[in-house]
């Protein structure tokens, strides 16, 4: 509790110690971690979620808001900050925000507006709303760019955690959706585009994404509010943009980036993905609906996924076994129930 509170208390008083020299993450605590619990898709107007007694109850180190935390959809920045401090005003939230350090990013509903990107009129001011519900100190470097994406390491060498929270909208272009009859296993219009100047993450955020995964950790987690694998749905996806998608696998490979895996929401529903990088084997872990659900949807193709797919509230665990070089990928339901977990050994998440 002492080791939390004290993260939780450094990143508000920005004493997080914050990265100033290159090939170190924006925010470093030394603490070494081996429980980070994640979720998505949290409409506090829905009423009290039983996934955040859940997860306060595995006592996570850390806890990452993946996006859509709020249905904002506004771009009135008074009815913004009401409905953040809707989520702020649950008691289970104070208790999660307390007991844990609270990272965050966002995505399109929490940003301000369904399937948003860069033409979003209040990005700007919408930015530093969030910023200040998460309660990044003033010199934190999220305050200093555009954007609010962010890395975070946690431990020491041979014990380090990075956390590379994306921003998927702030830079978007808007990408061509195709209206019209929705083909057989897909529940939205999305398909790949073939213009491959159109871009998710903007060359700003590239050009830190490719320095951060030079940083040295022993396990990096890439933080994406959209799926990052599966990409047959026809909803918003890192398939939508093929070109960036690969533009991601080939960093890294060019980096060496072992032991490195996603996480994402979004979609209303929990499912693991898995695809081989030549010979690399790729997981995006997905967890949505701390409180939203949706059984359609988690009934579309996703050729990549292992398992079932669970439209219920979840959220997504990964636990750390250091001793073992090992950690498993697990949701959990509203009681605590693991409904999916996946055993690895770091060794099986490696170049060859
Ligand atoms: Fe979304």
């Amino acid at each position: 509790m002492i080791r939390q509170t004290f993260a939780l208390a450094a990143l508000s008083a920005g004493l997080f110690t914050t990265a100033h020299a290159e090939m170190e993450s924006d925010f470093h605590e030394s603490e070494i971690i081996q429980k980070i619990a994640f979720g998505s898709c949290s409409d506090p107007r829905k009423g009290r979620s039983p996934m955040f007694e859940a997860v306060l109850k595995e006592n996570p180190d850390v806890f990452v808001f993946l996006g859509d935390n709020i249905y904002g959809d506004t771009e009135d920045m008074e009815l913004l900050k009401k409905k953040w401090s809707e989520l702020g005003d649950l008691e289970d939230f104070q208790k999660l925000r307390e007991s844990t350090t609270v990272l965050a990013t966002w995505d399109d509903h929490d940003y301000g507006v369904n399937d948003g990107g860069k033409t979003y009129k209040k990005r700007k001011e919408s930015q530093q709303i969030f910023l200040d519900f998460f309660k990044d100190a003033d010199d934190s470097p999220r305050r200093k760019r555009e954007g609010v994406y962010g890395s975070y390491t946690f431990g020491t060498p041979g014990k380090t955690v990075q956390i590379l929270l994306l921003d998927t909208r702030y830079f978007r272009d808007v990408l061509p959706g195709a209206k019209g009859p929705k083909a057989k296993g897909t529940v939205g219009w999305y398909k790949p585009t073939e213009d491959a100047s159109l871009t998710l993450l903007g060359e700003t955020q590239w050009k830190w994404l490719e320095e951060q995964l030079q940083v040295p950790a022993d396990i990096r987690i890439i933080g994406s509010s959209i799926q990052v694998l599966a990409h047959e749905k026809g909803m918003e996806n890192w398939g939508n943009v093929p070109h960036e998608r690969k533009r991601l696998f080939e960093l890294l490979k060019k980096h060496n980036a072992n032991h490195t895996f996603a996480i994402s929401g979004d979609v209303h529903f929990a499912e693991l993905s898995k695809r081989d990088l030549d010979g690399y084997p790729f997981f995006d872990l997905t967890s949505s609906g701390l409180t939203n659900t949706q059984k359609g949807w988690a009934a579309a193709t996703n050729s990549y996924r292992i398992g079932d797919s669970h439209p219920v509230q979840n959220a997504g665990l990964i636990e750390i076994d250091w001793a073992n070089k090992s950690l498993e990928l697990s949701i959990i339901n509203k009681d605590g129930e693991k409904i999916l977990h996946h055993p690895l050994k770091f060794s099986e998440m490696e170049f060859k």
